[in-house]
């Protein structure tokens, strides 16, 4: 009594980075309501990453809980508080995850290596958006899932290519409101993570572009539907929640690390397009 327990965490997918990290999620099963809680005293003492703790993951549990991987090292790596700490272990995630997701699920057990490196790669982005946080992708992702039961690395694969769209732009509406820049940059980072990845490209608006025929190219790969139409939402349900859903979004918890600051506006169109599929 009086002394906090040692926590001590074990990841069995390959996705979370909970292991190391100071964040939960809750979700209100009533209300459909999904937050997340920050605080670093969520930390685990000790992460136990050890990968024949996934040899027998499921197909799907791969292909989500890889993209969720993914959408972590992109958003830490353009948030508002990165530094160079953890942009390194963003690359470092993004570019094993382009490399080893697509092996990891067609091949399962039968690719320990591929395993393996998927199973460091969600730790590794888990140390990186522990220390720089996330951003609309994942304050989206949050409420969509909550709402229409949708697991959550499905929910960030249906959002991250309009994300990483809408931040990509040398006008934002209204500044990040942790401005440790001098002017937005996540064109820029974004070209440096296509440049990371070998993509090619002669200017950021070239490179961006590539990353996201990259990104689309790897959810086909690994079978994810390309809008939440698809996933299998009603239009009518999804019109009728969609204000809900965009005030529930701004108020994530996430939403502040964001690189371009969203209006209520703009954050109801990017979930109109990822309703159709538009990129
Ligand atoms: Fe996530």
């Amino acid at each position: 009594m009086g002394e906090k327990a040692t926590m001590v965490c074990i990841p069995t997918t390959s996705g979370t980075g909970s292991e190391v990290t100071p964040f939960s999620i809750i979700t209100d099963e009533k209300t459909h309501y999904k937050y997340a809680i920050a605080d670093y005293a969520l930390t685990p003492n000790m992460a136990i990453v050890d990968p024949n703790f996934v040899d027998g993951m499921p197909k799907g549990l791969t292909a989500a809980s890889g993209i969720d991987a993914l959408v972590h090292s992109l958003e830490a790596y353009v948030s508002c508080l990165a530094t160079n700490f953890t942009n390194s272990n963003a690359l470092e995630a993004t570019k094993l995850i382009f490399k080893y997701l697509v092996r990891s699920y067609n091949e399962g057990a039968n690719d320990p290596i591929a395993r393996e490196k998927m199973h460091y790669a969600a730790t590794i982005a888990g140390m990186s958006f522990a220390n720089s946080f996330l951003g609309l992708c994942h304050s989206m992702a949050h409420k969509l899932g909550a709402m229409y039961s949708i697991p959550h690395g499905v929910a960030n694969a249906l959002l991250i290519r309009q994300i990483i769209k809408f931040n990509s732009t040398d006008k934002p509406t209204k500044q990040a409101i942790f401005p440790q820049y001098k002017y937005p940059c996540a064109k820029t980072k974004y070209g440096q993570i296509a440049d990371n990845l070998g993509l090619g490209g002669k200017n950021d608006d070239e490179k961006v572009e590539l990353l996201l025929k990259a990104v689309d190219e790897l959810m086909t790969a690994v079978n994810l539907p390309k809008s939440i139409k698809e996933f299998g939402v009603k239009e009518d349900e999804f019109m009728a929640n969609l204000d809900i859903l965009v005030e529930r979004a701004f108020d994530d918890q996430c939403t502040g690390a964001n690189p371009r600051y969203p209006l209520m506006s703009e954050i109801k169109e990017i979930f109109l397009n990822a309703y159709n599929g538009i990129v």
